[in-house]
């Protein structure tokens, strides 16, 4: 029946714990986190757009565990939590194999949903404020419905995460496991994928290499932006939270910066020579997103903490050793 293993851990207050996606961007600051924390990680990844570099100082961690897995394919481990963040989240690369992008939100929320059914294991899923759409009220709040297109190109992200969503109620509905849904505003930080097409990125790897700084439209549209440590503060806060709380839950930064703010702060910060040109707006980009946060105030009594400035520079540190050390990621490859 129950994993004896687990439980024997567990009575030391600590767990093992299982992080899908745990080799990309937000998944390795995770697994980090959680070790720091004493529980054992189970990773696991495709490598879809996960780089083993994320994780290689955690791979000698006497509780870190790395496992080779693409979780459209059922998985069979034990353990005590999991947090689902499988699922490239970046438009270049979920829309490079949007079938696969449509089948790890929900073939990988089914096999994650029915592992933790099995295990009575809580399971939290990294969803998106992409569930909002291009949204018709300001801020969003998590009543919102969205407003999604259903067949445009990033549907396959978006539509693929509320149906994962779908499926996380349906099976707390119907079976009453613990779940925790938490919709992940723009997130930013090291470890991002340089070639992700994210304005953050974007803007860090243009100045830093001198590059003219793309700005898509008139770059007056506003984003708002959290630094990974504040997100990944507010998955653990989630996931401590009382087993009747389930979300959805918006985490995310809500101090909006406009694209051309943002532009000049990271010019200013390198100290780069770069000049901003415009390119016309792509299909389907939200003109305005804002996070809500009331919610995880209230229940996690959470909130950034880490200012834009003092988040940009750790992150224009990290982007300047990859370039130093010639690390350049290999773009995402096709899942197996
Ligand atoms: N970064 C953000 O701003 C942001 C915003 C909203 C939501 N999210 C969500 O947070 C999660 C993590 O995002 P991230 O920014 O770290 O992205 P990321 O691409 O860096 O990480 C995703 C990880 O999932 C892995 N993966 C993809 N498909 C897989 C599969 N089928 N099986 C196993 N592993 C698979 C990738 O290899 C990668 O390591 C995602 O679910 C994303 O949708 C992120």
């Amino acid at each position: 029946m129950g994993y004896q293993r687990g439980s024997i851990v567990a009575a030391f207050g600590n767990k093992r714990i299982l992080v899908t996606g745990g080799a990309g961007f937000i998944g390795s600051h995770l697994c980090e986190q959680l070790l720091a924390e004493g529980h054992e990680v189970l990773c696991v990844d495709n490598f879809f757009t996960g780089w083993r570099q994320n994780i290689h100082h955690l791979t000698d961690h006497a509780n870190f565990e790395l496992l080779r897995h693409d979780i459209t394919i059922p998985l069979s481990v034990e353990v005590d939590q999991i947090y689902n963040l499988a699922c490239p989240a970046s438009p270049i690369h979920y829309q490079r194999d949007p079938v696969q992008t449509t089948k790890t939100s929900v073939l990988g929320a089914i096999n994650v949903l029915g592992l933790a059914n099995r295990l009575h294991a809580p399971v939290l899923q990294a969803s998106t404020s992409e569930v909002y759409g291009d949204p018709a009220v300001h801020p969003q709040t998590e009543s919102y419905w969205g407003n999604v297109n259903a067949i445009g190109p990033r549907a396959c992200y978006d539509e693929g995460k509320r149906c994962a969503e779908t499926l996380f109620f349906d099976y707390h509905r119907q079976y009453q496991l613990a779940i925790k849904v938490v919709r992940i505003f723009n997130t930013y930080g090291p470890r991002m994928h340089p070639e992700d097409g994210r304005v953050v990125s974007n803007f860090i790897m243009q100045a830093l290499k001198n590059e003219p700084i793309t700005i898509y439209g008139s770059g007056l549209q506003t984003r708002s932006f959290c630094y990974v440590d504040d997100l990944v503060r507010g998955l653990i806060g989630m996931m401590k939270t009382s087993p009747d709380i389930t979300g959805p839950v918006n985490l995310g930064n809500p101090h909006e910066f406009t694209m051309l703010g943002l532009a000049e702060m990271v010019i200013r910060l390198t100290g780069s020579a770069s000049q901003i040109v415009h390119k016309p707006l792509p299909c389907d980009d939200p003109r305005q997103r804002k996070p809500d946060i009331s919610m995880a105030a209230a229940l996690l009594n959470w909130s950034p903490t880490i200012e834009l400035k003092a988040g940009l520079v750790r992150t224009i540190d990290y982007f300047e050793n990859l370039l130093h050390n010639g690390l350049h990621k290999p773009h995402a490859t096709k899942a197996a």
